[in-house]
């Protein structure tokens, strides 16, 4: 096990059950290793394959029959979906009516309608249905948003905000492996799209610093159309999200673009940057704007923003990702232990996926205002 302890974080002491034992289930158990007190009770995962390595590499009692898995758990255990997403809803679902809390990978599930109806079910039933990513309550996004409260950059007017992942069809991903041997499933993550898989990563952020995202103006597309296992779906997609409270942020996703991982909130008084996504350390820095003779400058150095106290337990990276996949189940269990709220509600996960599936689903006809007049493209100069 590799990683750094840095902080003592939030308490999260209780007992959770893992549901798919894929390749993230290992980035969690990587996580949870950072959390003693915490208990995984068992795994299950419907390919009795996957179930038998993934619970022999963790040391876990696997269970081959989500029924058995959930009459098995007790009030105030938390169940950890982690399975592809086309099976969200299903088992977020089974878990809610077996009347255990859930933690879902995201989306909550595929459709809107299926979303709004599993964030009844828990209502009714007075559970916590919350949903990833938990990258919100990290060091990083949790340094941005004190920042934002503080007022360091002054009223925030735009954010900008990028999760291009690199030309994706083009990287060796073929190779990928978890820890415990599962493959990158490219095929579900292509089919499924990176605005599903990934726009929750910065609008969990936006939405935890500005709150309710009142309109939503999107455009999405499948600009690799010839890439391995092509759905149809888009894997670019651009959004203008309208916030309630005023700001606006534009939010772009891709598997084309460069890796691009920056998220700028401009206010009155300079810039507040990340450029990392998926760093729970991700370095947060304040670029003062201010007048230098004839010329606007934002210090291009920036300061950079610390923690005043220990934040949370980090993990080393894997992949991609040097995120504590924990923190989620984490901050439920401690709600639970103290009798209090959880910083992750059940509203936002069903905002989240709200607003997520409206920039996904746009295509190129929402909103669009269909242009009249035409333009031939230009020849190239004959030196050029
Ligand atoms: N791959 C990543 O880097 C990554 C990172 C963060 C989040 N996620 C999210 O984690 C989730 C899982 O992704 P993954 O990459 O681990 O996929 P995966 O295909 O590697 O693993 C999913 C596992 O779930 C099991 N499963 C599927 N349907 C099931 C069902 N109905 N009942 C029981 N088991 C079932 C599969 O057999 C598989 O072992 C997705 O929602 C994805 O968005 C993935």
């Amino acid at each position: 096990m590799t990683g750094r302890q840095t902080g003592s974080g939030p308490r999260g002491a209780g007992r959770v059950a893992l549901i798919g034992g894929g390749f993230v289930a290992d980035l969690y158990m990587r996580s949870l290793a950072r959390h003693p007190d915490i208990t995984v009770l068992a795994v299950h995962d419907h390919d009795p394959a996957r179930l038998g390595t993934f619970a022999a590499h963790w040391g876990l009692r696997g269970v081959a029959r989500l029924d058995d898995l959930l009459a098995q758990l007790a009030p105030g255990d938390v169940v950890v979906n982690l399975t592809n997403p086309r099976a969200h809803y299903a088992i977020n679902r089974a878990c809610l009516e077996a009347g255990h809390h859930v933690y879902s990978e995201k989306p909550l599930a595929m459709e809107l309608a299926q979303a709004r109806a599993l964030h009844d079910l828990a209502a009714a039933r007075g559970l916590m249905l919350v949903s990833a990513p938990c990258s919100v309550l990290g060091e990083a996004a949790q340094l941005l948003l004190g920042a934002v409260r503080r007022g360091v950059a002054g009223v925030p007017r735009l954010v900008y905000a990028e999760l291009d992942d690199g030309f994706i069809p083009a990287a060796p991903y073929g190779k990928w492996q978890s820890e415990s041997g599962a493959p990158w499933p490219h095929a579900d993550e292509f089919a499924v799209g990176c605005t599903l898989e990934h726009a929750g990563y910065y609008l969990a952020w936006l939405i935890a610093m500005f709150g309710r995202v009142e309109r939503v103006v999107a455009a999405s597309a499948e600009v690799l159309p010839d890439k391995p296992g092509a759905t149809g779906t888009p894997d670019f997609s651009v959004a203008a999200l309208f916030f309630e409270s005023g700001p606006v942020a534009r939010l772009t996703c891709s598997i084309a673009a460069p890796h691009d991982h920056r998220l700028r909130v401009i206010g009155d008084k300079g810039v507040l940057q990340v450029r990392e996504a998926w760093n729970n350390a991700a370095p947060v820095r304040f670029h003062r704007r201010f007048v230098l003779r004839r010329r606007l400058i934002e210090d291009p150095f920036g300061r950079r923003l610390r923690a005043r106290a220990p934040s949370h337990p980090k993990v080393g990276r894997w992949g991609a990702a040097a995120m504590n996949f924990a923190l989620g189940p984490a901050e439920m269990l401690a709600a639970l232990a103290q009798g209090r709220a959880c910083r992750l509600t059940n509203d936002m996960a069903l905002h989240l996926t709200e607003v997520t599936l409206a920039i996904q689903n746009a295509g190129r006809d929402s909103g669009a205002q269909v242009i009249e007049s035409t333009c031939d493209p230009m020849e190239a100069a004959a030196w050029a």
